[in-house]
């Protein structure tokens, strides 16, 4: 569909145009406008300023007509505890007036004023991009709102930075990137994603009720319990493929929050920026600041479209360029084989079986540096261990090329343990308050990287190690959260800038890192996936999902994880068997083809393997090579999930172009000698006819034809006879 930005005009009033125009968007502006909208990909937001000059929202979901007549809706004070104010949804809500729903901005001016009333001033339409500025009533405090809508998917970007005018600090005590409001209804859920280490990316959903639900991270960072995502469906109408679908994700890799509610009136508040628990920013005149973004979408085909359309966002907008323009490769890593034993002499052995079964990437992960032998020392000196590199890394890294493979290395540089170099030298480098405990997670510490001299002493040792070593690819670790969130040397009123100080840093270094090296390929990682979100995968190509690799559990997490983002930066490794985290023993078939449906990585001990696990592992390596595109950057459909009572489970992949897809069927365990129903495929184009090949070779199962149209494979489907525990198979269907 079109995409179009424009403003379009308030009941009644006579269209006095000015026109911008381009290819892509198509901007009208009615002299006086005083209602603005956004569309794209079947979706319309609106938003429009009142007769009393409140920004106000209108309309968020299915597009409406051009010229259809959107205003803000008229608001009736329910009773004299709810004042009128109170129930005007607005955009972007001052905490003022006597709000109760959770605010755009809540600030303290310097004369102990703590009433904000943000009122429309003046709107701007750049290209695709409207800005609207607020201002409050009597102070010179200004807003500024920030609406881009990609044509593409309809995913809307939204963002705030506020300024401060006046001539004294203004106290900012809590501050969303957006707030948004849906229509009264009490059959609203929400869904979000929690866990906990070795166990994220569960999908949970509760009712929206007057309750206020926050999602949210008082960690320092991400974190593994609540990402920072959401989606909210109706009762009875929503499902993977039917009814309306609200979604979205929050730009931020620190403390953040994402809070939804009922209102007074039945309406749904989201509101997600960052977290106001302990959050402080004294704006100092003239100075502003910045909101990340929160993107989010509409879909009224259920979850499965919106995570389609978000994937489609992320590998279109989100993800750095060459992210897009080069597949994930099959990735050997160290870290369950070796841990800290890494020497040279067992990682040449490594790479070479590595090699033999087909991988294009080495990894050596924790443990070649400082004197790291366990995780109680070392952390923060990054120079190769001599004892265990006698020779540097090149002897390694030239084994590892010469077998076809390019090199990675693992790396934490936010922490540092204080039995190292680092911390006996800057011992005034991490965080916390002086002169009390500082509480050590896995013996470690957290680096300031607020500090402009800690950003620039990472930047420089990462750029070192990147430019003296032929290394491809970094793993990006950090294995701890905040505890005393102090800044040694700030004042009292800068302290808690740490929140978003650090994390813009972080994002510094590594925009930085990769601009001084732009082929290089960086693993977002934190103990797994406590640092996943739309912040970090603007600077990294791939994420480490989870420590826990079992491959059953990782059906959940996989099934869980995309429903917020695409496959094609989820990696998962085949490991060896029974697995750490839970003992489950499974065949390694099993195992790839779990670990098959994102990017593909083994982490296992091959000095152990077998002959005939070599010649496993080799063919479904291979097989693997052969659908890694439409794995990685097709279009995901969740046909059975892992969360289902059904002993089966079943994803399936199909490419952009429509020539190739894959289905993929996971038997859980077998009972009462189950004689499951077939699985119907989704996504296929039904006029076209499509050969069907099992993945990684074999005979098709009885029934299953050789070839038939997308509507036949649709509306019959098909399964193969999977039996026992933890078996599965692949069906690959190619366009003829
Ligand atoms: C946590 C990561 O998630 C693991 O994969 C591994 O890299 C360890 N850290 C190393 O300390």
């Amino acid at each position: 569909m079109r995409h179009r930005l424009l403003l379009a005009l308030p009941l009644l009033a006579l269209p006095i145009l000015t026109h911008a125009q381009t290819a892509e968007a198509r901007v009208t502006a009615p002299a006086g406008a005083r209602v603005f909208r956004l569309d794209g990909n079947g979706v319309t937001y609106a938003l429009g300023v009142d007769d009393k000059g409140y920004l106000r929202p209108i309309h968020w979901g299915a597009a409406v007509a051009e010229g259809d007549p959107l205003a803000p809706p008229i608001v009736a004070e329910p009773s004299s505890f709810d004042p009128a104010p109170t129930v005007t949804a607005q955009e972007y809500p001052g905490q003022g007036e006597g709000l109760v729903t959770d605010p755009g901005i809540k600030v303290a001016f310097a004369d102990g004023n703590r009433d904000l009333v943000l009122k429309y001033r003046s709107h701007r339409v750049d290209g695709e991009t409207l800005t609207v500025e607020l201002a409050d009533i009597s102070q010179p405090f200004f807003v500024t709102l920030r609406y881009t809508i990609d044509p593409a998917t309809g995913v809307l970007a939204r963002s705030a930075s506020v300024r401060n005018g006046g001539k004294r600090p203004v106290r900012i005590d809590q501050i969303a990137a957006a707030v948004f409001t849906l229509p009264a209804g009490d059959d609203y859920r929400l869904s979000y994603l929690t866990g906990r280490h070795a166990a994220e990316w569960t999908l949970k959903d509760v009712p929206v009720t007057p309750a206020l639900t926050a999602i949210e991270s008082r960690r320092g960072l991400t974190g593994h319990a609540n990402n920072p995502w959401f989606a909210i469906g109706k009762t009875g109408q929503t499902d993977e493929a039917h009814g309306p679908v609200w979604y979205g994700g929050l730009a931020w890799s620190g403390s953040f929050r994402i809070s939804v509610a009922q209102d007074v009136l039945g309406r749904v508040r989201i509101a997600g920026g960052f977290n106001p628990y302990d959050f402080g920013w004294s704006l100092k005149p003239g100075e502003t600041l910045e909101t990340p973004v929160f993107y989010v979408g509409y879909s009224g085909h259920g979850m499965g479209e919106a995570s389609r359309d978000f994937h489609a966002f992320q590998l279109t907008h989100i993800l750095p360029e060459h992210a897009r323009a080069k597949l994930r490769p099959v990735l050997y890593n160290s870290w369950e084989a070796t841990t800290f034993d890494v020497t040279e002499a067992g990682q040449m052995a490594l790479a070479e079986k590595a090699a033999a079964i087909g991988a294009e990437r080495f990894v050596v992960d924790d443990g070649w540096f400082g004197a790291r032998d366990s995780d109680r020392a070392g952390l923060g000196d990054w120079t190769v261990n001599p004892r265990k590199f006698p020779h540097g890394l090149k002897p390694l890294i030239d084994k590892v090329k010469g077998l076809g493979m390019d090199f990675g290395l693992w790396v934490e540089p936010e922490s540092v343990n204080p039995d190292s170099d680092l911390y006996r030298t800057h011992p005034d480098w991490v965080i916390g308050f002086p002169g009390r405990p500082r509480t050590e997670a896995r013996n470690q510490l957290v680096l300031n990287l607020a500090r402009t001299d800690v950003r620039d002493h990472i930047l420089g040792w990462l750029d070192r190690l990147v430019s003296e070593n032929d290394i491809a690819f970094l793993k990006w670790d950090v294995n701890r959260r905040w505890t005393e969130p102090g800044w040694p040397g700030a004042s009292p009123a800068d302290q808690q800038r740490l929140y978003v100080d650090y994390v813009r840093n972080l994002y510094w270094i590594l925009a930085e890192l990769r601009r001084r090296h732009p082929a290089l390929e960086i693993e977002g990682c934190a103990g797994g996936g406590g640092r996943v979100d739309l912040g970090m995968l603007r600077w990294v190509d791939e994420v480490w999902p989870s420590d826990n690799t079992d491959p059953s559990d990782r059906l959940a997490i996989q099934d869980g994880f995309t429903h917020a983002y695409t496959p094609a930066v989820m990696m998962a490794w085949v490991t060896d068997s029974p697995n750490w985290a839970n003992t489950r023993v499974t065949s390694l078939d099993y195992r790839f083809l779990s670990a098959m449906q994102g990017g593909l990585g083994i982490g296992a001990n091959l000095l152990k393997w077998q002959a005939e696990d070599v010649a496993t592992a080799s063919k479904w390596i291979a097989a693997y090579k052969t659908i890694r595109a439409t794995v990685q950057r097709g279009n995901l459909y969740r046909l059975v999930s892992p969360e289902a009572s059904a002993s089966t489970s079943a994803t399936m992949y199909v490419g952009r172009d429509g020539r190739q897809a894959v289905l993929f069927q996971m038997l859980h365990s077998s009972m009462w000698r189950d004689n499951p129903p077939a699985i119907l495929p989704q996504g296929l184009d039904p006029a076209r006819r499509y050969a069907v090949r099992m993945l990684g070779g074999g005979a098709l199962p009885a029934g299953v034809p050789a070839s038939a149209s997308g509507a036949y494979w649709m509306a019959t489907g098909l399964r193969a006879p999977l039996k026992g525990d933890f078996a599965g198979a692949a069906f690959v269907f190619e366009a003829l």
